[in-house]
């Protein structure tokens, strides 16, 4: 009796460390079984064949029918094996405007048919709790992102149906934004099969397909082992932790940033009447010291800057799953690291990704031949350097500074400096490689 005790105890306490531990069943039945294909979600009746599940999901029996709390760890734990991802990953990739997320975006667009991409859905819901002021209230967008973006890794449209204007009919839509910008929403099995002639906002462009029925949508979704989101809305990581602790996905953030002086520069020009202040204030040479436009930057900068010092300072929540990457580094090694992306995420780096890298930069002289292309690159990067005025600069150093400074972009000190291609702005720098 006393030795069934001791064993049921030790397995009690052993299952409440695993729940605690998301993941490790499906990280350690990832090991055991090496020779489950990809496409293969962890079902049960897998793990039944697995030495270690098929052990812990052992009805308990050997150690007495009286033993209601290791039954109950028991059947949560099936529970939980249940819905686990298994091998699927959740990706999202989190940015602000100008900073080349739609390009890091292709990454995992590209794939291959493996993976369910989505561009930028939140665009929606943005533009839905967009308050007369023009603003939105933080709080609401930041829930509404959050059960939005859970929906959809679930492949469920549902809560964002309830933000697409006009609303879907029959779950069919014709307005989803930039519907073409994701391959799995234009690929064969998403295009309805009898296309009546219908005024489409975002129609696909590869093939002729109709109004996009977001049942079939999800269905397809459902068929991919992996999703992944691109979106240029989220404010602050942490109001996405109940994705990290829902036990369905398995999520991985990329937090692309870019040297905030570059990123006003890009916007001055791709926003031109946003940034009307901004340009007559170039004009000027006078910046007022106490300005909304002022506040909204310092405000963009600390949101960056506080969602990465979180993922940096790698809380047990977020361990092994975040990374932060660098534009500017995408921009002169493309393809290392697109590599590295795809490493952090477990994903395999196809050669369809591989090709549209290099059909689409520079990559295949990287770090070869006479002319450095890392140098050459590295001018293209620094290009905004000349089409800045040094009066803007300095007022993002100093409304950004903390920001610059941690992500490694030096600081100017005059408009010698900031215009001097000898000296690059970019401080050499690695962050924290959190690969599991
Ligand atoms: C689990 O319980 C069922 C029914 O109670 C029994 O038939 C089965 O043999 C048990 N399995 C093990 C491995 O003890
Ligand atoms: C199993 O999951 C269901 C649905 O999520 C839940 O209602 C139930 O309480 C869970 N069972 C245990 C034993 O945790
Ligand atoms: C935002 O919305 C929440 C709840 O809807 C409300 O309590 C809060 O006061 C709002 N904040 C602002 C700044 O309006
Ligand atoms: C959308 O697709 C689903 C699943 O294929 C189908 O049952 C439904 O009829 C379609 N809806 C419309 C309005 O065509
Ligand atoms: C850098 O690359 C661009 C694009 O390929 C090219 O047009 C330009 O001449 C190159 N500049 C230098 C300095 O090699």
């Amino acid at each position: 009796m006393r030795t069934k005790y001791t064993i049921s105890l030790v397995f009690i306490v052993a299952l409440v460390i695993i729940e605690k531990e998301n993941n490790i069943i499906s990280r350690v039945s990832d090991k055991l079984t090496p020779k489950q294909t990809p496409q293969t979600p962890l079902d049960p009746s897998n793990s039944a064949s697995d030495p270690f599940l098929g052990q812990l999901k052992l009805n308990g029996s050997f150690l007495g029918p009286l033993d209601p709390a290791f039954n109950l760890m028991k059947r949560r734990l099936e529970n939980y094996t249940e819905n686990s991802p298994g091998n699927r990953k959740h990706i999202l990739l989190l940015a602000t405007t100008r900073t080349g997320s739609s390009f890091v975006g292709e990454f995992f667009n590209q794939q291959g048919d493996n993976m369910f991409y989505l561009f930028e859905p939140l665009w929606h819901i943005e533009k839905s709790l967009t308050l007369a002021t023009g603003g939105t209230n933080a709080t609401t967008a930041a829930r509404a992102y959050q059960e939005v973006l859970q929906g959809l890794l679930l492949c469920d449209f549902t809560p964002l149906e309830s933000f697409i204007d006009p609303p879907p009919v029959d779950h069919v839509t014709t307005a989803l934004f930039r519907r073409e910008s994701s391959s799995s929403l234009c690929e064969e099995s998403v295009c309805s099969p009898f296309v009546k002639k219908v005024f489409e906002r975002y129609r696909c462009r590869t093939r002729r397909c109709g109004p996009l029925n977001l049942t079939m949508a999800s269905e397809s979704c459902l068929q991919k082992e992996h999703r992944a989101i691109k979106s240029v809305r989220v404010r602050q990581l942490e109001t996405l932790r109940p994705l990290v602790e829902d036990p369905r996905l398995d999520v991985k953030f990329i937090q692309l940033v870019r040297d905030p002086r570059a990123v006003l520069a890009s916007r001055m020009v791709a926003f031109h009447a946003k940034y009307k202040t901004w340009k007559q204030w170039a004009v000027d040479g006078e910046v007022p010291i106490d300005d909304d436009e002022v506040r909204k930057l310092k405000g963009n900068c600390d949101n960056i800057r506080m969602s990465a010092e979180v993922g940096l300072s790698q809380p047990a929540w977020l361990r092994h799953r975040y990374m932060l990457v660098r534009y500017e580094d995408i921009a002169r090694f493309p393809m290392r690291k697109a590599a590295e992306m795809y490493k952090f995420t477990g994903i395999p780096f196809t050669p369809q990704v591989k090709d549209w890298i290099l059909r689409n930069t520079q990559a295949s002289n990287e770090a070869s031949g006479v002319y450095s292309t890392q140098k050459n690159s590295s001018e293209q990067v620094e290009k905004w350097r000349f089409s800045i005025p040094y009066k803007l600069a300095e007022v993002v150093q100093r409304v950004c500074g903390p920001t610059l400074k941690l992500f490694g972009y030096r600081f100017v000190n005059s408009e010698a400096m900031l215009t001097d291609k000898s000296i690059s702005l970019i401080e050499e720098k690695i962050f924290v490689q959190d690969f599991s």
